[in-house]
């Protein structure tokens, strides 16, 4: 089950939980609220129904699946540092963990770092337009599918990027509380 909490701010090895003391957990309405980030539960075992209705339901014509390991990334430690860096995109990143776990990091409305903890069966969905990161956990291994609407992009935006239209509509949408 996927859980989320609120950073601290030191500098350790960012592969650690990173909690603060005390723990401070959000749930998943709360998470919602922050951030705009969706997240869906599937059975890792027994997902292909679901999963298909959601991708009918969200326009996912575009999939794949991706391994971040030493062993099967390529450019491994640099990839790793690409997605630690703080940045964007201009459409949603949709990624649902087969195995393995790692921390997607967002940047909720008050400039916080939420860091939510992925393992098999969760499936989130974070918003074009939000500041964001990823990295592994100490297991050192996740495989992923990424979904998209149409042809893949994605390329990410480095921080700051605020003056991009997905930025600014990510913010009208944070200003109005992220109603659907
Ligand atoms: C990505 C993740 C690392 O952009 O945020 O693939
Ligand atoms: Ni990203």
């Amino acid at each position: 089950m996927v859980q989320a909490w609120f950073m601290d701010s030191s500098k350790q090895d960012q592969r650690l939980e990173h909690h603060r003391t005390p723990p401070k957990y959000l749930t998943l309405d709360e998470l919602f609220k922050k951030s705009g980030v969706e997240y869906f539960k599937l059975d890792p075992e027994n997902y292909a129904e679901e999963l298909d209705m959601l991708k009918k339901k969200r326009g996912y014509t575009y999939e794949d699946n991706i391994t971040c390991s030493k062993e099967c990334l390529e450019n491994y430690e640099e990839k790793l540092k690409t997605f630690f860096a703080e940045h964007l995109h201009t459409e949603e990143e949709i990624r649902f963990v087969l195995q393995g776990s790692g921390y997607f990091d967002v940047r909720d409305i008050n400039e916080e770092w939420i860091r939510i903890a992925v393992s098999p069966g969760d499936l989130i969905i974070i918003p074009a337009g939000i500041y964001h990161r990823f990295t592994l956990d100490t297991r050192n291994f996740i495989q992923a599918k990424r979904f998209f609407i149409g042809q893949p992009v994605w390329t990410p935006y480095n921080r700051p990027a605020d003056s991009l239209e997905c930025r600014q509509k990510y913010l009208q949408r944070a200003i109005k509380g992220f109603e659907e």
